[in-house]
């Protein structure tokens, strides 16, 4: 069984799209389990730069599957633009693959979330307001469309009514509106099906196939385990399970079928949107490293808050999503400080705290406690000749830096990237797939 999982080990934005596009050159089928355009990457091959939201990172390669899986709930209209402009870029989509049991995201979906994060005023998520948490709440509710009612007209006349019905008394309640007819609902819904259907599978069947034969599956997650919706900093979370256990709802494979689990980890910490973040520096410095790291959100460009590298997270990360490696992205960034700081747990009221506090009250209360270590000098020249060099030939003060993530962590570095590039990546490992 040859299957290895790309998760986030902070708050998403760790460079998983770098990382899953660097893996994906040797995978047969990518599949996506969790999520939806909420999440973003970019991924440059050549001139062409790509910014994805919902297709599979594989979709640029030829001759691999690049699986949508049940897991994603998914805005038809923006994954539609997204295989166009892969069209476009004269690369074809036969490789694409999406579930008949994933959910769609509708336009009141987008409008709910817009009004809940009204509704919540100083306790306001920070949504990507892509419609998101909505979708999934339908899904849990029973209400939602699938990929495959899309594919049936019966069954979409009979659902809409009273879907819409609640939809728009929710909304009108809420001091918003919705003018959608049944009749433009379905037609709606049908010409997505007709757009989609050749694409459509069980993806479950596909995905489990492709693992029997022997074939290399990359399952690419979305976010990272600080917005998971039961191990992160609820309710500042996205709405989705975030870790490698997701794999299995949202692929439709069985536990004892994920093999490697690479946890990607920046080598300081950010995030987006509201809510808890220990290690956050408020001053010049977190700016300074917001400005060179290029810490903007690719999908609402928003600028990230920046901090300290946090183990407590990360061990945290390695505990609840079985990480087996890390790739520490985004040491470059760090180039030419002094110092550099980790922080290794926390103080609260005088008592040492090893594990991530579930209480919003306890979180604003504690203290990061760090251990400073050697910081280490520019590089100068390329990072693509630093990374050529392998990785003895990085600065010692660098290599320290992760040989302490390793030690703390008991999880080892298998990948390490100092750029933006492919070939600003240092593959320590070589093989990932056993
Ligand atoms: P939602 O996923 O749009 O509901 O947003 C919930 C929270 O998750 C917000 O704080 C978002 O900024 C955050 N979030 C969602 N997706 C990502 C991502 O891909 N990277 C970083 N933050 C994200």
């Amino acid at each position: 069984m040859r299957t290895l999982a790309i998760t986030g080990a902070q708050w998403g934005d760790e460079g998983k799209g770098k990382i899953t596009d660097y893996l994906a050159q040797d995978a047969d089928t990518i599949v996506r389990f969790q999520g939806g355009n909420n999440a973003g990457h970019t991924i440059q091959i050549g001139e062409d730069v790509f910014k994805l939201h919902l297709l599979p990172s594989g979709i640029l390669r030829a001759g691999k599957a690049a699986v949508i899986g049940n897991g994603v709930v998914i805005d038809v209209e923006e994954l539609l633009e997204e295989m166009s402009a892969v069209e476009a870029s004269g690369r074809g989509l036969e490789g694409l693959r999406i579930s008949d049991r994933a959910h769609v995201i509708l336009n009141y979906h987008r409008k709910l979330d817009g009004a809940e994060e009204l509704y919540r005023g100083d306790r306001s998520v920070g949504t990507t307001r892509r419609g998101i948490g909505p979708c999934y709440q339908d899904k849990a509710a029973r209400t939602g469309f699938r990929v495959c009612d899309l594919l049936e007209e019966d069954t979409l006349r009979e659902k809409a009514p009273a879907v819409l019905r609640m939809k728009k008394d929710i909304l009108e309640v809420m001091g918003d509106s919705c003018d959608c007819t049944e009749d433009m609902l379905v037609e709606r819904l049908l010409g997505w099906g007709k757009a989609l259907e050749p694409y459509i599978c069980d993806s479950s069947v596909l995905v489990n196939e492709s693992i029997d034969r022997g074939d290399r599956v990359l399952f690419e997650g979305a976010q990272g385990v600080m917005l998971d919706i039961d191990h992160g900093t609820y309710p500042y979370v996205t709405s989705s399970n975030t870790m490698a256990g997701a794999i299995c709802s949202g692929a439709g494979v069985g536990p004892n079928r994920i093999g490697d689990v690479l946890g990607c980890l920046k080598a300081y910490t950010t995030r987006v949107g509201e809510g808890p973040m220990p290690t956050e520096l408020h001053g010049e410095l977190g700016e300074y490293i917001m400005k060179k790291g290029g810490e903007f959100g690719t999908t609402t460009g928003r600028g990230r808050r920046c901090g300290w590298l946090d183990l407590v997270i990360a061990k945290h990360a390695v505990r609840i999503g079985g990480i087996t490696s890390f790739a520490v992205t985004k040491l470059d960034v760090l180039n030419g400080m002094e110092t550099v700081k980790v922080c290794t747990h926390y103080e609260l009221d005088g008592e040492r705290i090893d594990h991530f506090p579930a209480c919003l009250s306890r979180l604003s209360r504690l203290e990061p406690v760090y251990v400073e270590l050697p910081g280490w000098e520019d590089w100068g020249g390329s990072a693509e000749s630093v990374a050529a060099a392998g990785y003895d030939g990085l600065p010692s003060e660098l290599k320290n830096y992760v040989s302490f993530i390793e030690k703390e962590t008991g999880v080892p570095a298998g990948m390490i990237s100092i750029g933006k590039r492919r070939s600003e990546t240092i593959d320590r490992r070589g093989s990932w797939w056993a």
